[in-house]
């Protein structure tokens, strides 16, 4: 399958380097755009880009001629990868700070996936506690850095701050794009849990640490697919190369998955957060004071999100798989839940016992699905089973389990085109 890069460039001597890369990546098969800032086009002219890559190449934010060609938002919307090689000091303190002052930092704040930034720049410059505050800001994105490497420096030092060469930034790119079987496949995994506020400083949640969603995005990534992650409040780092959108109530989290879903069809949706299925019927604006000895609060209904994608049109419903907590007979709700939501797969869970589900690395899954639904799916393959039990596993184990399940059980007997 072709896949689309576009390259950022910005203002460092390692731009020379760039044009090299661009041969290399299309000699790779790739289809590549070039977008440069103000100061690399006063290293390396505009025109051996548009020379090598066979596209014009995008330099300026505020022309009207550019944006009517391919405007920021529509290059966003084109590149599988974005790939920012040189990655100047400057250009990173300018994505920490989330700016859109030129056409790279725009296409980075408006792209669905995170870029990939090969920094290159003076040893100490590198080191600097400011440019390290960034980078660590940056990876906690999700944003992936190759390199810096070490050795000979343009300003004639040597140390830590080279740029990869591009052989080596092609390599490294192969092996972030995993040619897993879900290849060219889109997912979309909640994890954590909301937060659904009373008054300021108070709110109703859940004891979700999303360890086991964030697995299963890690892992649905690693089989090929490209993933968004829509997390609740939660302490852990999103997986590399995987984007994830930061939301706090249930309300969020619905709005979040309808417009990622809206944005462009998904091939597989995996409802792991722990939802919350009620919210306060009013928000109080100031503190709740204590003047009562008792105090009854009203709830009202949180929209089911999983049920709401399960019941999208064909042409719009993903593949959805449903996550189930239960604390008593997870083999009984769990197969209640299955109809009721109209999912294709569950992984119901015994939580609030000593071990395993919430905050716990390990967990145990029972997997139920509808009878039938697989050949509906893959034509005459057979049926195994319509229960299968995962065992006690660590979450991460449990998790590339449950992704060979539906990569096996949904997709592969209809690749992607
Ligand atoms: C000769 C020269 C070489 C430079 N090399 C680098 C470099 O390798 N890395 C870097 O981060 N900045 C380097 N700079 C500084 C950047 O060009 C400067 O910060 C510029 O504003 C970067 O703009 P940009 O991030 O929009 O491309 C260099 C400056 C000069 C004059």
């Amino acid at each position: 399958m072709k896949k689309n890069i576009l390259l950022g460039v910005c203002g460092g001597v390692a731009a020379y380097k760039s044009a090299e890369l661009v041969r290399l990546l299309r000699r790779e098969g790739f289809e590549v755009r070039v977008m440069m800032t103000a100061a690399a086009t006063r290293f390396v002219g505009s025109l051996t880009f548009q020379a090598l890559s066979g596209h014009p190449v995008a330099t300026d934010l505020l022309d009207a001629g550019q944006e009517s060609a391919m405007g920021h938002i529509h290059l966003a919307r084109w590149a599988d990868r974005i790939l920012i090689a040189p990655a100047t000091a400057n250009f990173m303190a300018r994505l920490t700070q989330g700016m859109v002052d030129d056409i790279l930092t725009a296409v980075c704040l408006a792209a669905r996936a995170p870029p990939v930034l090969v920094p290159a720049m003076n040893s100490a410059m590198w080191l600097n506690p400011a440019t390290q505050a960034n980078r660590e800001i940056i990876e906690s994105r999700g944003i992936r850095l190759l390199g810096p490497g070490r050795g000979e420096l343009a300003c004639g030092e040597s140390g830590e701050g080279r740029m990869l060469e591009p052989e080596e930034i092609l390599n490294r790119l192969r092996e972030l794009s995993p040619t897993g079987p879900l290849q060219g496949r889109s997912a979309l995994v909640t994890a954590g849990p909301t937060r659904e506020p009373l008054d300021p400083v108070r709110f109703i949640s859940n004891r979700s640490s999303g360890k086991m969603g964030y697995a299963l995005a890690e892992a649905l990534q690693a089989a090929g697919a490209s993933v968004t992650l829509v997390s609740g409040p939660v302490s852990l780092a999103p997986p590399p190369g995987v984007e994830r959108v930061r939301v706090e109530t249930a309300l969020e989290m619905y709005d979040a998955v309808f417009a990622r879903i809206d944005q462009a069809p998904l091939d597989l949706f995996v409802a792991c957060a722990a939802v919350a299925d009620y919210r306060p019927a009013e928000v109080s604006a100031g503190k709740i004071k204590k003047n009562d000895a008792n105090m009854t609060l009203s709830l009202t209904r949180n929209p089911d999100i999983l049920t709401e994608v399960a019941a999208l049109p064909a042409d719009r419903r993903p593949c959805c798989v449903g996550f189930a907590a239960e604390t008593g007979d997870i083999r009984r709700l769990g197969e209640e839940k299955l109809r009721r939501k109209g999912a294709d797969l569950l992984a119901a869970n015994l939580v609030g016992g000593t071990q395993g589900g919430f905050e716990d690395d390990n967990n145990a899954l029972t997997l139920l699905w509808h009878d039938g639904q697989a050949e509906k799916r893959c034509g005459d393959a057979p049926v195994a089973d319509l229960r299968m039990d995962l065992p006690m596993m660590p979450k991460r184990e449990l998790a590339a389990a449950l992704v060979s399940f539906i990569e096996e059980h949904f997709f592969a007997c209809n690749p992607s085109s």
